[in-house]
């Protein structure tokens, strides 16, 4: 054949593949999500979720080392409290020694030079499972910010590096950075949840914490999965409010969202391979269906290949320990 072009050359060997590359996955790329319970002593593996496990705060820090020695340095804290702790307003959110603000106070003792975010929504607290206060059966978005608001200075001053509002309440961002600036916490940035869709794929994390909600679903705070543009809304708001990182959520069903987002943002985004995508590639590695690294490592790689800077995973350690 007479080809001018022939892309098949910039192919031919492992060496040159590597040279052509556009895109690659390091552990700096990664924020790793951690499950924290109440207790001592106790590591217990998420059903739904093969190969992850929940921790109290002891063995936390232990796991923290482990990660902080494989080059993981930024961690995401999400805590389970006792049900007996749980209201409508999320008041234990607000503790000064709840187990999130101890959980701050404690890891940047023991690994003081990783990066902590903390996540902010009232679902753990909230005795429905919701991730706002519930009057007559609807969230109401202001009283939320306000719990969201304080709750957020709580962590920062426990010592969190980040915030991480998961809410998806409007305004919730630039309440949080004017609370944070009149305390005094200039510093504390905001990793936004901006663009979070209501999505099934967080099944196995309501598992792990327990926090599905009570009645109804979502819905009327979480992004419809029809929408694209409205994540460009989102995104627009959340970095005009104070966003010092914004979020696409989840990753593998939402790649054109995030490679959207990318194209408008001027803060660094980042995608979250969320509870239900691991489960997924976990559930049919183990059935030898696909390959488990590679199966982990193509996912990654779509993350960055869309225009992600930071990947909220819960491969991190198992990527750090593949040979790639
Ligand atoms: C809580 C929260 C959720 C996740 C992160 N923060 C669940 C939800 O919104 O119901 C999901 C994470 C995952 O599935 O990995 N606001």
């Amino acid at each position: 054949m007479n080809l001018t072009e022939r892309p098949r050359r910039l192919r031919k060997s492992g060496f040159l593949r590597e040279l052509v590359a556009e895109h690659r996955v390091t552990v700096n790329d990664f924020i790793t999500p951690l499950f924290i319970t109440e207790g001592r002593g106790i590591e217990v593996e998420i059903s739904s979720m093969p190969g992850y496990f929940k921790r109290s705060l002891d063995l936390t820090l232990e796991h923290a080392k482990i990660l902080r020695d494989s080059g993981l340095k930024c961690l995401l804290l999400f805590v389970q409290v006792d049900d007996g702790l749980k209201d409508n307003t999320g008041a234990e959110a607000l503790n000064p020694d709840g187990l999130m603000q101890e959980a701050v106070r404690a890891l940047k003792r023991a690994v003081p030079d990783v990066i902590l975010m903390t996540d902010v929504a009232l679902d753990p607290f909230s005795s429905f499972g919701h991730d706002g206060i519930v009057r007559e059966g609807e969230i109401v978005n202001d009283p939320t910010v306000e719990v969201l608001t304080a709750m957020a200075i709580s962590h920062a001053q426990a010592g969190v590096d980040f915030v991480a509002p998961s809410d998806m309440m409007d305004g919730r961002v630039g309440a949080i950075r004017a609370g944070l600036d009149g305390t005094g916490f200039y510093d504390v940035g905001i990793l936004s949840y901006s663009a979070k869709y209501a999505s099934c794929f967080y099944g196995p994390f309501r598992d792990a914490l327990d926090s599905a909600p009570g009645f109804g679903d979502k819905r009327t705070y979480q992004m419809d999965p029809a929408n694209g543009r409205e994540a460009l809304r989102e995104v627009s708001l959340d970095i005009e409010e104070g966003a010092d990182i914004v979020m696409v959520k989840p990753g593998l069903p939402y790649l054109d969202v995030l490679s959207e987002v990318k194209e408008i943002s001027s803060v660094p985004v980042a995608a979250y391979q969320v509870s239900g995508e691991y489960a997924m590639i976990k559930a049919a590695a183990a059935q030898g269906w696909v390959n488990e690294e590679a199966a982990i490592l193509e996912s990654l790689l779509s993350f960055k290949r869309a225009g992600a800077d930071l990947i909220a995973t819960y491969f991190g350690l198992d990527f750090a320990q593949m040979e790639h």
